[in-house]
């Protein structure tokens, strides 16, 4: 291996992580450093960069204790790549001796040759820690790599679960796919995947959700080109499957982009007329993607979910989904960037913005109509309580979220918790308009 993917991921690492760079996501950074590298070379990228992020305070509170004096800020490159090198040594399994001899000739690819020393001594050193026992000394936000601020809102919210939620985040998700049912059923879906010697199981929660064995590269997929199956977390299959409407009904999906859900709406509800809405035109076009992959129509619109009075046509809907932004802390495991970009002081703009989304669509259901609401969220504020409010705002909405639905009590709609099951965190509520 060229030692280019190392190389990316610490120059990808310097945009995302918090310091000097950009503050970009993850994923857009990845797509920004992209260079030609050979699948096996791009998957140690990917890792390399999901890892650290994940792991980050962890790696970075063990590297501090060993440096005998600071690292200077300008040296923010080599700190970057001292972590990757103890992902790789504690949480993969590559061969140490191989890792250990990559990062001195990585720093000097760095013209950082003064760190290559440094390199070799921290990460020689690293191979002999115990890791489980050192780690179980640690305070949970930092064995779990979180924020001080998303620790104490959890333990806040969600008391004694804080702990399994804050483990849960570390994990790698599963890959859960959801069922194309104008095209098959989940037995079918299931029969096929076997016959491509894709091993899966059917979900727990949502009627059309599998959950592979192991990931796989969407195009092995039996028939993912032809619309047969998507990529969809089983807590998020949930909010569309509590829409209740008339087959040639009225649907909107008020926050659209990019599609997951408009296209489960047009997987149910094909004869209806679905228009997906979303602020942003650049994500507007991966719902039309995604729609025209599943052979499956919605009316795609840009448009502002707080202020209908420039999009609406007057006519009432029979329901409305509300898949509204969010802090996303209920899907670190998928954007473990997500717990360094997200700050404490972010979360007030976040829950305005939700109620006056919900404010403002409640007007466009006829009485009888529902509107769901959900979010990757594990942020009470941004859940229950946002949904307890409403319910005190407006007297002619009713919490009509099927019981069961949640793994915990909570004052309004049900909340799904990471770590209970295979599913992200979620929360989703149905409301019925008197
Ligand atoms: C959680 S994502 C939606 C995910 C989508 N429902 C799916 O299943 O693929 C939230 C979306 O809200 C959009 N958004 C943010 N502010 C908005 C606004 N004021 N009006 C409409 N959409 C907005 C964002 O662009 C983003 O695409």
């Amino acid at each position: 291996m060229s030692g280019q993917p190392r190389l990316i991921a610490v120059r990808t690492l310097m945009d995302v992580l918090p310091g000097d760079g950009h503050g970009r996501s993850l994923r857009e950074a990845l797509a920004h450093h992209r260079q030609p590298l050979e699948p096996a070379e791009r998957g140690l990228l990917t890792d390399l960069c999901f890892g650290v992020c994940r792991h980050y305070r962890l790696l970075d509170h063990w590297l501090d204790q060993q440096l005998q004096k600071p690292l200077k800020a300008s040296a923010r490159q080599v700190r970057l790549a001292l972590l990757c090198g103890l992902y790789e040594l504690w949480f993969t399994e590559r061969a140490a001796h191989a890792v250990v001899n990559a990062y001195p000739d990585l720093c000097r690819t760095l013209k950082a040759p003064w760190a290559a020393g440094l390199a070799n001594a921290v990460l020689r050193k690293a191979t002999r820690l115990d890791l489980a026992t050192w780690r179980a000394t640690l305070p949970v936000p930092i064995r779990c790599s979180l924020p001080d601020w998303l620790w104490q809102q959890w333990q806040q919210d969600w008391g004694e679960a804080a702990t399994t939620l804050a483990e849960a985040s570390l994990n790698e998700p599963p890959m859960t796919l959801r069922v194309n049912r104008q095209h098959q059923d989940r037995d079918a879906a299931l029969a096929s995947l076997a016959a491509a010697g894709i091993a899966a199981n059917p979900g727990t929660r949502a009627p059309f959700a599998i959950t592979l064995a192991h990931a796989v590269p969407v195009q092995h997929l039996p028939g993912f080109d032809q619309g047969t199956l998507s990529v969809q977390d089983e807590a998020a299959q949930l909010p569309a499957e509590l829409i209740e409407a008339p087959p040639t009904g009225r649907l909107l999906d008020a926050c659209a982009a990019p599609g997951g859900k408009t296209g489960q709406l047009a997987e149910r509800f094909p004869e209806a007329s679905l228009l997906a809405l979303d602020n942003d035109a650049h994500r507007l076009q991966r719902v039309r993607e995604n729609l025209t992959r599943l052979g499956l129509h919605a009316d795609v619109q840009q448009g502002d979910a707080s202020d209908p009075t420039p999009w609406w046509d007057g006519t009432p809907f029979d329901a409305i989904l509300l898949d509204a932004p969010c802090s996303a802390t209920g899907i670190l495991r998928r954007q473990p960037d997500v717990k360094w970009h997200r700050r404490a002081a972010d979360l007030p703009a976040l829950v305005g913005l939700q109620a006056r989304m919900l404010d403002a669509l409640w007007p466009l259901i006829r009485p009888g109509g529902l509107l769901v609401y959900a979010t990757c969220s594990l942020l009470d504020q941004e859940n229950a309580a946002q949904i307890s409010a409403f319910l005190a705002r407006h007297g002619d909405a009713q919490d009509d979220t099927p019981p069961d639905t949640g793994d915990v009590p909570v004052t309004a709609g049900a909340q799904l918790l990471s770590g209970t099951g295979q599913h992200d965190g979620f929360y989703i509520a149905r409301l019925r308009k008197h």
